[in-house]
């Protein structure tokens, strides 16, 4: 439709039409006329008229579904005004690809765009018009449930490639999308979901802000806000962040949309003391669309007719949403990509699972490998053991319109499929039961059906018979999938008590033990790696995940999966990330002096690094170069140098490599981070291949928010590191002179 077009419709609404395009409700309440009344949030209940002049339904998918709400509402919307639906497609639609924070680890911006591609096709078949992804939130505490959905991990410069590429590639799928939470909702106090975050301005741009900065410009079409506070005022509702920070100085133009029922709850969070109150903040941070309350329902009207509001802002914000309705083609076909033909054919096309197990295989991350047990030889007697062995749940959370994970491939399945001699016990379930009642409890569901068939200690037993018939133990291990997500932080991310006593016992008959280890964030396992001898983080790998493990198990695949989050020694570590400011106390490795920044019962730094991952190859560093080692401040030229690094494969496999550059101000106006990702490559090397790697620094990668939160790039010494994680690297250092070379 013209723009001219959109605008005399919009003339035609009436008030009321109007706020109902600021209202998104669930899909069910809106199909059921039910009120929602879900455990965590509020009761919405909408009359008759108000329902049919909602703006957007959320999480309704399938064709017949959609068309059906959407026929429906038409045939009741007096100017034909279709519905948006929007969706949560965070990994994969019905083709579930690994979490996002695995997802990150392949350090493959394509696959990432790829999957998203994949998943924006699936869903939008399916009718989802717009995907509430990308996350782009930085993690650095992993006792939060919510690191699961950071592809970018701990790394701003990640989150910052993953987001753009991500949003790209629903672009050219089709399908609109959504940056979120903004801002710093994963810098929430203790790691505990929904705290409060107090941060300084200097941080939020540093860290947090960069990737919202890049989705913006690769042209995201909303931006969602976080749950929390900033600075004492909620997100939703924060004039600073909304109206000066990103509508202002990151000019966005899109839609803003609160979080579920986020704008009511800026009255629990004891700064709106009424729903009045908070549809005025609301409506006057720009904020457009309020999912799931009803603030602006019940008081917009009387804000603008006691003239409290500005109707200017209604029609600004109506404008902006009808404006994506036209721009994906809405008034002219109300269901946008829905079709049940495609839906048919493409949703778990063989195709797309290919690509979703190439995509888990080249996310795992090897963290050990004693004696170069993996890979393991098809000829060897196997025991698989574990709760995971033959467990669907290794989807993962966060795939809701795939809950019953029915087409997971397990390790079994695909150990059956590829003729193995193996033998098979379960050994342990993932919690005990009252553990796994109690987090169904959280959710409002009933309690899982008691009494397993055998007890733990015959699980156990029969465990040990299984091992004592094999040459190798394979054991897939890990925390429950209901223990990370939303709502699901954890005050001591361990590997659950029971499974570390299975493998407890399964190391003490001698037997080489291979951990396959399962969850959605980093656990700290300084318990759990001297009873085995190769480990394998495979996150939450999707729909492919079995099939994928058994490739990287049996040298199909050689890993290459490089960490975006470090993985602490304790609990107690986080928050930990590789990228901190330096301190004038640093610890030494090597000499355990008490005065320094250091915990007294644990060594000086992470049990594996950012960028960590080994290979079934061997890879060699050697002579870092620099093509010159000044470098002139004069912005203009934008000076640049070249870092090169011979790379070598010294093994006879071939492999993947992530070469990694990290750069280091060291000295500045403000203290900067003792080190900070600028570039990497993931190569391909052929068996004892050689290579030359190169990098241009230039001087925006030297460049940073000072403490008048101005952008700039300051001389002085610079060092710059290249290796194969945050922490083993080469190198060398450079200066940027005000005087011109
Ligand atoms: C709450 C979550 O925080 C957000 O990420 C999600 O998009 C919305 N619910 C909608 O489901």
């Amino acid at each position: 439709m013209k723009e001219t077009k959109l605008a005399e419709l919009m003339q035609q609404m009436t008030t009321e039409e109007k706020i109902g395009q600021l209202t998104q409700i669930k899909g069910d309440a809106f199909f059921s006329h039910q009120p929602n009344t879900g455990p965590k949030t509020h009761d919405l209940v909408l009359t008759e008229s108000q329902l049919w002049q909602v703006g957007s339904l959320l999480n309704v998918a399938g064709y017949q579904k959609v068309k059906q709400m959407q026929d429906a509402y038409l045939a009741h919307s007096r100017l034909s005004i279709p519905l948006l639906f929007m969706g949560d497609v965070i990994h994969g639609y019905q083709t579930v690809f690994p979490i996002p924070l695995l997802q990150g680890c392949s350090w493959n911006p394509e696959l990432v765009a790829k999957c998203a591609y994949i998943s924006a096709l699936e869903s939008g078949y399916a009718g989802i018009q717009v995907n509430f992804s990308p996350m782009v939130d930085l993690v650095r505490d992993s006792r939060w449930g919510r690191v699961l959905e950071a592809t970018g991990g701990e790394d701003p410069y990640l989150a910052s490639l993953y987001g753009a590429s991500m949003v790209e590639a629903y672009h050219q799928a089709g399908m609109a999308c959504c940056a979120k939470h903004f801002i710093a909702y994963g810098a929430v106090e203790s790691g505990m979901d929904y705290q409060f975050v107090d941060i300084s301005r200097r941080e939020l741009f540093s860290y947090y802000l960069p990737p919202f900065q890049s989705c913006i410009q690769a042209g995201v079409d909303l931006v969602m806000t976080a749950f929390t506070t900033f600075e004492g005022i909620p997100c939703t509702v924060h004039p600073w962040l909304l109206n000066a920070l990103l509508r202002q100085k990151l000019d966005f133009q899109g839609i803003l949309i609160s979080d579920y029922s986020s704008l009511v709850e800026t009255i629990a969070h004891g700064y709106s003391s009424s729903s009045k109150e908070a549809a005025f903040y609301g409506i006057s941070s720009t904020l457009d669309i309020e999912m799931m309350s009803d603030c602006y329902l019940s008081s917009l009207s009387f804000l603008f007719d006691s003239g409290f509001v500005n109707k200017k802002l209604l029609d600004e914000s109506v404008w902006r949403i009808l404006s994506l309705k036209n721009r994906l083609g809405l008034f002219e076909n109300p269901y946008g990509l829905a079709n049940e033909e495609k839906e048919k054919h493409f949703i778990l096309s063989a195709e797309n699972l290919k690509t979703a197990r190439l995509f888990s295989s080249e996310s795992f991350v090897l963290l050990e490998n004693k004696h170069h047990l993996l890979p393991l030889t098809s000829q060897s007697k196997i025991a698989l053991i574990g709760p995971y062995a033959d467990n669907q749940g290794i989807s993962g959370a966060w795939s809701i319109y795939n809950e019953k994970n029915q087409n997971t491939v397990t390790i079994k399945q695909a150990f059956l499929e590829r003729n193995l001699d193996f033998l098979y016990a379960k050994g342990s379930s993932v919690l005990p039961e009252e553990e796994i009642n109690f987090i169904l409890s959280m959710e409002g569901n009933s309690p899982i059906s008691p009494s397993p068939s055998s007890t733990l200690q015959e699980m156990q037993q029969e465990a040990i018979e299984v091992a004592n018939q094999s040459d190798v133990i394979v054991l897939a291990l890990g925390e429950h999938y209901k223990q990370s997500g939303e709502g699901a932080s954890r005050s001591m991310i361990d590997l659950p008590s029971i499974q570390l006593d299975l493998l407890r016992l399964l190391s003490s008959l001698g037997k080489p033990i291979v951990v396959l280890l399962f969850s959605g964030r980093p656990l700290a396992l300084k318990e759990v790696v001297p009873y085995l001898d190769a480990l394998l983080w495979v996150g939450f790998p999707g729909t492919e995940g079995g099939h994928a493990i058994g490739d990287v198990l049996f040298g199909d695949v050689n890993p290459s999966g490089r960490l975006t989050m470090s993985f602490p020694q304790t609990t107690g570590q986080n928050p930990l990330y590789y990228n901190h400011y330096s301190t004038g106390r640093p610890a030494d490795q090597h000499s355990p002096y008490r005065y320094t920044a250091r915990f007294q019962d644990i060594p000086p730094k992470p049990f594996y690094p950012f960028g960590y991952g080994l290979s079934y190859a061997e890879f060699e560093y050697k002579a870092l170069t620099l093509s010159k080692t000044t470098l002139s401040l004069d912005l203009e030229k934008n000076d640049s140098l070249t870092v090169s690094i011979t790379v070598k494969n010294s093994s006879s496999i071939a492999g993947k490599e992530t070469i990694q550059l990290y750069i280091q101000d060291c000295f500045a106006s403000v203290v900067r981070p003792v080190k900070e990702l600028k570039h990497f490559q993931k190569v391909y090397f052929a068996p004892d291949e050689e290579k030359k790697i190169s990098f241009t620094v230039t001087l925006s990668d030297l460049m940073f928010w000072n403490q008048d939160l101005a952008y700039i790039v300051e001389p002085g010494e610079f060092k710059v590191f290249v290796g194969r994680n945050s922490e083993d690297t080469l190198e060398a250092k450079f200066v940027v002179s005000p005087m011109s070379n």
